[in-house]
């Protein structure tokens, strides 16, 4: 069995699908790994590191995918307008895992199913124990929310931590993180390391305690618990937002730093800071925006760029993961290697795959099956 390795094309896109150590597993589980080169460049993965682990480097993307059985991928196949029309490297019969971004490409996955490949979107994983080890938004996550704040620590004109000097004393950053999921609990722990006053807003009950232990304060808007079943967040309603809107306001006039994490699945970001807040935040003031691909949790964040609003920086930088992309590569790489040793088995000729296609993980994730489009959430509009 075979398991290929393409190079991202996308031009922000600095990770890659597999690590030298988990190739050095896929080996050791009898598979044979194809990387094609120059894949694990923006990583810091040469060809060598993968050849060292036992993997064959293929010259073009076509040679790569050629024999495969497993492609993997970080993001979705690229069409041709945006490069190269990476469909045509796929072939019937073929497992494709990567963030396929079903719900944001429709389109694509009719494609896909249309060709017959199997595709398998990660970041669908559900949220249970047994499948924490191959969430790849947790790992992902984990990574933005740290790297948020060293984002905003370089683009803040003052210090984070306080500092008492012979010339005078420099008074410690006050930070704000919206949103306490896998990001914001990240970025809380980073912006304390650094030596700032950290507080933090969730419209989920049950984060209170996880912020607190981290040793940030729980910023209260009164009015329920904001948890689904699956553990995340829900819309919450208008009377709440007006709370939540008039809290959010009268805290980060007194703030310095500003990350907002705040998500809920499959809709666009809520939207928790309004121009008038903004305007009324002290100049020099920085906001990062993690959700600015979503359509941002601040009204005035613009996706990709730092806006400044009389003085006020907001940052809009997408996939922040993929500014630690040895790390963020890793992680992926381990999460896309547990969830395939979770379906193979030791064959005659060889390991094989055993998927259970009603097991709650593949019901998850997987999209196109048989030549349809199979996920419930897709189903509607095809
Ligand atoms: P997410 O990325 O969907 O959202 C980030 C955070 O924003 C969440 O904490 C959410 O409650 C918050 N939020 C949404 N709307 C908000 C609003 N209007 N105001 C303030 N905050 C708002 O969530 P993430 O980080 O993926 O985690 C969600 C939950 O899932 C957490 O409880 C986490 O511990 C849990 N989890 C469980 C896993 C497992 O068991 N396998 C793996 C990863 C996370």
């Amino acid at each position: 069995m075979k398991i290929a390795v393409l190079k991202e094309r996308h031009p922000y896109e600095t990770r890659v699908a597999a690590s030298p150590d988990s190739v050095k597993k896929y080996k050791a589980l009898g598979l044979d790994v194809v990387v094609e080169t120059g894949a694990g460049a923006g990583a810091s993965f040469t060809d060598e590191a993968f050849q060292a682990q036992g993997a064959e480097i293929a010259s073009s993307p076509e040679n790569t995918t050629a024999n495969a059985d497993i492609v993997l991928k970080v993001r979705r196949p690229q069409t041709q307008a945006e490069g190269l029309d990476e469909l045509s490297l796929l072939k019937s019969g073929q497992i494709l895992i990567a963030m396929l971004d079903p719900l944001g490409s429709p389109d694509l996955m009719q494609s896909l199913a249309q060709q017959g490949v199997i595709g398998l979107a990660m970041e669908l994983m559900p949220r249970i124990t047994r499948a924490q080890s191959m969430d790849v938004l947790s790992s992902q996550s984990n990574l933005s929310g740290y790297r948020a704040v060293i984002e905003a620590a370089s683009v803040y004109g003052r210090a984070f931590p306080m500092m008492m000097t012979a010339a005078g004393t420099i008074a410690p950053a006050r930070c704000t993180i919206m949103g306490a999921g896998v990001a914001g609990l990240q970025a809380i722990a980073t912006a304390r390391r650094l030596g700032a006053i950290v507080s933090a807003f969730d419209v989920r009950a049950a984060a209170k305690e996880q912020v607190q232990s981290l040793g940030a304060t729980f910023i209260e808007v009164e009015g329920g618990d904001g948890e689904t079943k699956a553990g995340y967040a829900k819309e919450m309603d208008e009377d709440y937002k007006r709370r939540q809107q008039e809290k959010v306001h009268e805290t980060l006039k007194k703030q310095n730093i500003v990350i907002t994490t705040a998500l809920i699945p499959g809709r666009a970001a809520p939207k928790l800071i309004f121009e008038k807040t903004v305007e009324e935040m002290q100049p020099g003031s920085v906001i990062v925006d993690l959700a600015a691909e979503q359509g941002g949790n601040c009204a005035l964040t613009e996706a990709g760029k730092i806006v400044d609003v009389n003085g006020v920086k907001i940052v809009g930088y997408v996939n922040l993961a993929g500014s630690v992309p040895t790390d963020a590569s890793n992680l992926f790489a381990k999460n896309l290697l547990t969830f395939l040793q979770s379906v193979l088995e030791k064959g005659e000729n060889g390991p094989e795959l055993k998927i259970d296609w009603e097991d709650e993980i593949m019901k998850g994730i997987c999209i196109t099956r048989d030549g349809a489009v199979v996920h419930p959430a897709l189903q509607g509009g095809n």
